[in-house]
């Protein structure tokens, strides 16, 4: 009791002051800035009033509280018309890209730009948008030690949902409807933390920033291009892609190397053990390019033809002989999709490069490296560096498909939008796969589309994702 005086009239706590955690990381829902904005959507353009919360700790004992801090954009007028926004979906939307930190000090509003055409519309959809920002593989404190290598991002954004849970009630939004989203980095990302809500393995992660004491599941998740599982990220590669040339050379990569991947990929693939929907039976990575065309590719160019003009048509499939559309539906292999293919984006090994300088690399150093390679193949072409136990947990820990995999994890988000391009080749295409039907398997909530002539991160159908959000919470 004394101690909660003391803490409440702003005096420093001497010993066992738990409450002095707990009370800093109360919400300030007085602290806003009124803000507008013209949503343009199908139904034409929607004017919005919001809150902004801008720049609030999420933690009480921060590395960084420019990039371990949040912001809260909550509707109150949409269209004219009063919102009440204290039981609608929260939409946590974050802006990683690159594995590399956000600085919430420079976020200054919802949706583009900085954000995404997705947040406007879940605003204007009524819905609270949270935009957090987290630590990356570049953070460190001024005597040069890095602090934002993996998992810091996961902790970080785990803490963030935790502080909102922790002002339930306080803050706008229905802490029980929290929705996950990002893309790339921040699709694997959004795919990690809706994957291993309430994991214990972040616990000490979690303790040491001091981040409230409550659960940090997920509702659901959007998961838009996901460099996700990375550790096997090589293999996939070069399974799918080790035949098409390099987009900036023309030409093919390593083919002993390549096949050596490969043939790992066969094994991994196989170990997987996962039961294709709509009962095709155990994956292999024999018939995973038919599994990925029959309910992937195809559905994806059926439904971009059937929305072209006749004449349009006509004119996209003229010199596409590979192509075969029905008159209702597209049909091709895989192998006729890939050997069509513009050209790999990224060269050999795509994400344990032998010279440490891929993304992926920076993303595993540790406190003292830049960056580690993070599989054997890796390892054993260069000669250098190892995998302890400590750094394989978070090796996993960073990948989505490890707590789905065999056992479901119990805090696992129930719900999955995941959407993927068809024109990209920032990862192989087996990775949201495998993630989906591993999901699937577990009779969770999925849609896994592929959108068909779609790049890296481009999003087709953003109001069918916040029409999606709003379908399974209602
Ligand atoms: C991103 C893209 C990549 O190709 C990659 O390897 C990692 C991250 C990104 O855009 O976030």
């Amino acid at each position: 009791m004394l101690q909660a005086l003391v803490v409440g009239v702003g005096l420093t706590c001497v010993q066992g002051c738990s409450s002095d955690r707990t009370d800093s990381l109360r919400f300030d829902k007085d602290n806003f800035n009124v803000m507008h904005q013209s949503v343009r959507t199908s139904d034409g353009t929607i004017d919005v009033e919001y809150k902004a919360f801008l720049h609030i700790p999420y933690v009480s004992r921060p590395l960084d509280t420019d990039y371990q801090s949040l912001s809260i954009f909550e509707p109150i007028l949409v269209g004219g018309k009063p919102v009440d926004a204290s039981k609608v979906p929260i939409l946590f939307s974050n802006r990683v890209g690159g594995y590399m930190p956000v600085n919430d000090s420079t976020t200054e509003d919802v949706g583009e730009p900085g954000g995404t055409q997705r947040e406007s519309l879940a605003l204007a959809a009524g819905m609270v948008v949270v935009v957090p920002g987290c630590r990356g593989r570049i953070n460190q404190t001024d005597e040069g030690v890095y602090i934002g290598k993996a998992p810091a991002a996961l902790v970080d954004l785990k803490a963030a949902v935790r502080y909102l849970r922790h002002n339930k009630g306080v803050i706008p939004g229905d802490t029980e409807k929290i929705i996950s989203v990002g893309c790339s980095a921040g699709g694997a990302i959004s795919a990690a933390i809706a994957a291993s809500g309430n994991s214990p393995l972040f616990e000490p992660y979690l303790k040491e920033i001091g981040a409230a004491d409550e659960r940090d599941d997920f509702f659901a998740a959007g998961v838009f291009s996901p460099i996700m599982d990375i550790q096997h990220g090589d293999m996939a590669y070069e399974w799918e892609l080790g035949e098409v040339p390099l987009t900036k050379t023309g030409k093919l990569v390593d083919q002993e190397l390549s096949a050596e991947l490969k043939a790992l990929f066969v094994e991994y693939e196989a170990s997987l053990n996962l039961q294709g929907i709509n009962g095709f039976g155990t994956l292999t990575a024999d018939n995973l390019g038919d599994y990925i065309a029959t309910y992937w590719l195809n559905p994806a160019a059926s439904l971009y033809l059937s929305g072209l003009p006749e004449t349009e048509r006509t004119e996209y499939l003229k010199d596409k002989a590979w192509l075969n559309w029905d008159g209702n539906a597209a049909h091709m292999t895989m192998k006729d999709y890939n050997s069509h293919y513009s050209g790999r984006f990224k060269a050999l090994p795509a994400f344990d490069k032998f010279d440490l300088s891929e993304a992926e690399n920076s993303l595993f150093g540790d406190a003292s490296h830049s960056g580690r390679h993070m599989t054997e193949f890796s390892i054993r072409h260069t000669g250098e560096g190892s995998i302890d136990p400590d750094f394989q947990q978070v090796i996993d820990m960073m990948n989505p498909l490890y707590y789905v995999v065999d056992t479901l994890n119990p805090g696992a988000a129930k719900h999955w939008w995941i959407r993927h391009g068809t024109t990209e080749s920032g990862i192989s295409r087996a990775a949201m796969v495998n993630f989906s039907t591993a999901l699937a398997g577990h009779g969770l909530d999925v849609d896994s589309k592929l959108f068909w002539e779609a790049m890296h991160c481009v999003d087709k159908d953003p109001e069918g994702f916040v029409a999606w959000i709003q379908e399974i919470t209602k």
